[in-house]
């Protein structure tokens, strides 16, 4: 069982969530407008995974016997200026999401909500790693810069990434 409010705050992650994996929708659809197969493929197991982190939330509220309620999800951004655009907005947006999920942990603290706490574990080391691949991916857009063949080895890179589920199977 947790409280009203942690019932609300989770609810409103879904909705980030949600959220994020819209943005990185968009993302992957641009890519391939702009013929960065490699880009939108990553992006598109980015939206995937997105739309796993809210499926925990939504099982975990459904196992704590609370109502999930879903939100209208917002119009993510659909036109960037170039590969580091996306990228730099993609972090800056992993950012408010880390934030977020801090915000939840120091809830479920403050509520001695040990239940919460342990679930959220997951999400915040979620958050290392999403923080670091785009740093990853941002350093090596700055180091070729606009050079085209730069830019094929990075796309060709990124067209090798994979989706693997990791919900926890019932
Ligand atoms: Fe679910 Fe990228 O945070």
């Amino acid at each position: 069982m947790i409280s009203n409010t942690m019932e609300k705050a989770l609810n409103e992650q879904i909705n980030k969530e949600m959220y994020s994996a819209y943005l990185y929708l968009s993302m992957s659809a641009h890519s391939t407008h702009s013929g960065l197969d490699g880009f939108a493929n990553w992006f598109m197991v980015q939206y995937k995974e997105e739309m796993e982190h809210a499926m925990r939330l939504y099982s975990y509220l459904q196992d704590q016997g609370s109502k999930v309620q879903l939100k209208k999800i917002d119009e993510p951004l659909s036109t960037f200026k170039d590969p580091m655009d996306m990228f730099q907005k993609t972090l800056e947006h992993e950012k408010f999401i880390t934030k977020s999920i801090n915000d939840l942990m120091d809830l479920a603290i403050k509520e001695k909500d040990h239940a919460t706490q342990i679930f959220l574990q997951w999400f915040v080391t979620e958050q290392i790693e999403e923080e670091a691949n785009d740093n990853e991916i941002i350093g090596k857009l700055r180091l070729v810069g606009d050079k085209g063949n730069g830019m094929f080895m990075i796309d060709k890179e990124l067209s090798q990434r994979t989706f693997t589920s990791e919900l926890p199977s019932k």
